[in-house]
């Protein structure tokens, strides 16, 4: 059996967590294969809402076990709030969520480093989520880092004070005054680290390609989004892990042999928090329309969103390097009610049209071409099949399926599980 994958093909927040709360009946395993806590997967069904930001969105179905990847970045503290929140719905996590021991711990001090980095990057800051994401991986691959593992050592505690004394002195580099209570923080992270033991640590490869020699079927959870990848995203204003497909080769330890589907999810229009270019971005009433409508705030940090056209450009560029198999179009219903919707066909670079993602996309360097097309007025909300969907979305979608050459599986026509139209 191969293991499909589930990435998001924009700026994060295309609405994976719900899609893979969708597709986890199909599967056996869900694992997360990078990123941390930057991340925020809202669910709803049965009338709540869920958010969560470590623990792959399989926890709630009965069967599912939950994989955390080695290419995940795991703070204790959060995490025991997940874990709490979970508690309150008396989901047995102790038996269906397992951790990699491979994955890297989030200390205290790498919150505080990502805020006295930011902060001292004045206007040109990337806009983090300030979790400690890009200091955590900054140890991982400057081989300095503490792993889930490491708590199992006897002396874990000399590993932690020795990495938090070095993060102590480099934050008197920055020339900025961070304000903290180390004694409080270290506090709070122990309380953490003793919750994630009652979690069970795996050797999670291993796990991993049993279940794959077994037949077992595996879903794997991206977070992010393509544009925000390390490499392949609009750097510097990016993550720091790989968000794109071979991310998940690395973050679980499963060779690209053994990929099988890959489902590229993204919104009918594009939205993008923090900073860094967005040529597609809206300054008018339609793109506050789309805010509105769309609830256009971060699941993690609650800061508005940034809303414009789909981009055709930045989406087969996102499709090329997932190798996107089926593509999963979300939000069709926050487009209803506009006379005229427009997609990004190609730019405008150095003197020429392009329709290739260049090196550069600030907008002194880029202009947008658009074709546009007529808008729908029906309420979408309620349709449950897809013959009720109206003519104009349908040609909406075919022209993405044209241009992308991609089957378009799914049309997500609300936040709730059951407001998802197969076609
Ligand atoms: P960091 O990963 O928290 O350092 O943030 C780096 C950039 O990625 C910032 O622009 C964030 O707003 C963005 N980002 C990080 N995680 C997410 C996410 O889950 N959804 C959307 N944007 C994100």
């Amino acid at each position: 059996m191969k293991i499909d994958l589930l990435l998001g093909l924009q700026w994060g927040d295309e609405g994976k967590g719900k899609i893979v709360d969708v597709l986890t009946k199909n599967y056996d395993i869900i694992a997360r294969f990078q990123g941390g806590p930057n991340a925020g997967h809202t669910l709803i069904f049965d009338g709540k809402k869920h958010v969560l930001h470590t623990i792959p969105s399989g926890i709630f179905h009965k069967t599912a076990m939950n994989v955390v990847g080695n290419g995940v970045v795991i703070d204790p503290v959060i995490f025991k709030k997940e874990l709490e929140n979970l508690d309150v719905h008396n989901i047995d996590y102790t038996s269906k969520l397992l951790i990699s021991r491979k994955a890297h711990l989030i200390l205290p001090t790498h919150r505080l480093l990502d805020a006295a980095s930011e902060t001292s990057k004045g206007k040109a800051k990337i806009g983090s989520t300030l979790k400690g994401i890009g200091p955590t991986y900054m140890d991982k691959t400057g081989r300095n880092g503490m792993r889930v593992g490491d708590l199992e050592l006897d002396n874990w505690k000399e590993k932690y004070e020795a990495l938090t004394k070095k993060h102590i002195k480099m934050l008197h580099f920055f020339d900025v005054q961070i304000e903290y209570n180390l004694e409080e923080l270290e506090a709070e992270f122990c309380k953490g680290i003793d919750k994630l033991r009652q979690l069970q640590f795996i050797d999670s490869e291993e796990y991993l390609n049993n279940a794959i020699k077994n037949n077992k079927t595996i879903l794997a959870e991206g977070a992010q989004g393509s544009l925000l990848d390390i490499d392949f995203g609009t750097y510097p204003f990016v993550t720091s892990s790989n968000t794109t497909a071979a991310g998940a080769c690395t973050g679980l330890g499963v060779a690209p042999n053994k990929i099988g589907d890959v489902f590229g999810i993204f919104k009918a229009y594009t939205t993008r928090v923090g900073s860094g270019p967005f040529p597609t971005e809206l300054f008018d009433k339609d793109g506050e329309t789309m805010a509105k409508v769309g609830h256009e705030f971060g699941a993690t940090t609650g800061r508005a969103r940034r809303c414009g056209w789909l981009d055709l450009v930045a989406l087969k560029y996102a499709i090329q390097v997932n190798g996107v198999t089926q593509l999963m179009m979300m939000k069709g219903d926050v487009l209803s009610g506009f006379d005229t919707l427009k997609i990004a066909t190609s730019y405008n670079y150095k003197g020429k049209e392009i329709t290739h993602l260049p090196y550069n996309i600030e907008p002194e360097n880029v202009s947008v071409n658009y074709t546009e097309f007529k808008g729908w007025q029906a309420d979408l909300t309620k349709m449950t099949h897809k013959d009720q969907l109206p003519k104009n979305l349908l040609e909406y979608v075919a022209f993405i399926e044209k241009e992308t050459e991609v089957p378009i599986k799914i049309v997500s026509v609300g936040p709730d599980r059951l407001q998802t139209i197969d076609r």
